[in-house]
């Protein structure tokens, strides 16, 4: 072998190495690279028939939650624990390096300018965002908006992702969406293709769909995941205030599987929320109030809270209520056949 070939062969190496360094800091990784850790095949599939499809998935989970998973023992927890922290890197980073991936979070355009203009590009991936307001206020249009935009180029907005749409209230129409698709000149049968849709029923019924959620996103990237709405099924399933603590465990336990969703995949979350009118000493100053549900456990777990109202005629009002980052600003939008569009004055 003369030198050439040696630093081919080098350079190859390297090539390589950082391919494996790419791996190590891309997830999301599928639960199978567990086994390349010594965790048998077995065990890897008993951990994925409890809805962990990705080794994220076990990394984030408490270990009580592990131990209660059948035929795993404590050791083989503490065993499949110390492989998965080893791929996901769970412990302090520079707020330098948290900036940098920071930059990787992308923004899904609302189909609005102005909308898009005060949340700093559109609706943030990997975290939760919350659409609450009066019924007509344009909450399931904006979400039909998304599933369309979710799909475009990242250039023109976009998440080029898949959507997922979870429908509590029946009130998804693929009709929409073609109307939505030929806005932005994209095929209507292909947006179609890319939305999986599921009804839900019941409240753990809806909890199920996440697990299955869970194991699509392994197979192919979404962009986005919604909820509408994530509140009307427990408004149903549970009734006053005997039930009123068993509700809303069983809420946050929904809410952070969403929440884990969004860290393992990327994906933006948007749930929508219903309101009620606050009937307290407070109304007889300031006239009826509206305040979403689920009280303080979904205040919490939304990372961006969006109120929503109508204006005149086809006019909507959005309001950034809370943020990490996004100023209490106020934008008009406006709904009309081609989905969230600016007001045309
Ligand atoms: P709830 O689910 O009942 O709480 O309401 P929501 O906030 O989800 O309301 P939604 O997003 O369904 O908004 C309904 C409004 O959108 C109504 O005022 C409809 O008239 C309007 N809308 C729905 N489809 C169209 C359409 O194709 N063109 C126009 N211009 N408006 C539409
Ligand atoms: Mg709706």
């Amino acid at each position: 072998m003369d030198q050439r070939q040696r630093n081919q062969q080098e350079q190859q190496q390297q090539n390589n190495d950082d391919d494996q360094l790419d791996d190590i800091q891309h997830g999301p990784f599928p639960i199978e690279q567990l086994q390349a850790s010594g965790i048998a095949a077995i065990d890897v599939k008993k951990l994925k028939d409890a809805g962990l499809c990705t080794v994220e998935s076990v990394a984030y989970s408490p270990r009580k939650e592990l131990l209660q998973i059948k035929g795993i023992s404590e050791a083989k927890v503490d065993k499949i624990i110390e492989a998965a922290s080893k791929l996901v890197p769970l412990g302090f980073t520079s707020a330098g390096q948290l900036h940098a991936q920071r930059q990787e979070i992308i923004q899904i355009s609302s189909g609005s300018r102005e909308l898009d203009k005060i949340l700093d590009g559109g609706i943030e991936t990997g975290s939760i965002t919350e659409l609450y307001g009066e019924f007509r206020s344009g909450k399931t249009q904006l979400c039909h908006t998304l599933c369309v935009t979710c799909q475009l180029p990242l250039d023109q907005g976009g998440g080029e992702g898949k959507a997922m749409y979870i429908d509590a209230e029946g009130t998804f129409r693929p009709q929409r969406l073609l109307q939505i698709a030929d806005r932005f000149g994209l095929n209507g049968p292909d947006v179609l293709e890319n939305v999986a849709y599921a009804r839900a029923y019941n409240t753990d019924h809806q909890s199920r769909l996440l697990l299955e959620a869970a194991s699509m996103m392994v197979e192919t990237r979404f962009a986005l995941m919604i909820v509408d709405s994530a509140t009307a099924l427990y408004r149903t399933d549970f009734s006053g205030r005997g039930e009123l603590s068993a509700r809303q465990m069983h809420l946050a336990k929904f809410l952070r599987s969403l929440q884990k969703l969004a860290d393992e995949f990327g994906v933006a979350v948007v749930i929508t929320n219903q309101v009620v009118a606050q009937v307290d000493g407070s109304a007889m100053f300031s006239g009826p109030q509206i305040k979403p549900i689920g009280g303080n456990i979904m205040a919490h777990a939304s990372t961006t809270r969006l109120a929503l109202r109508k204006g005149r005629g086809e006019e909507r009002i959005c309001k950034v209520i809370s943020s990490p980052c996004l100023a209490e600003a106020e934008a008009r939008f406006q709904i009309s056949t081609e989905g969230v569009n600016d007001v045309k004055d």
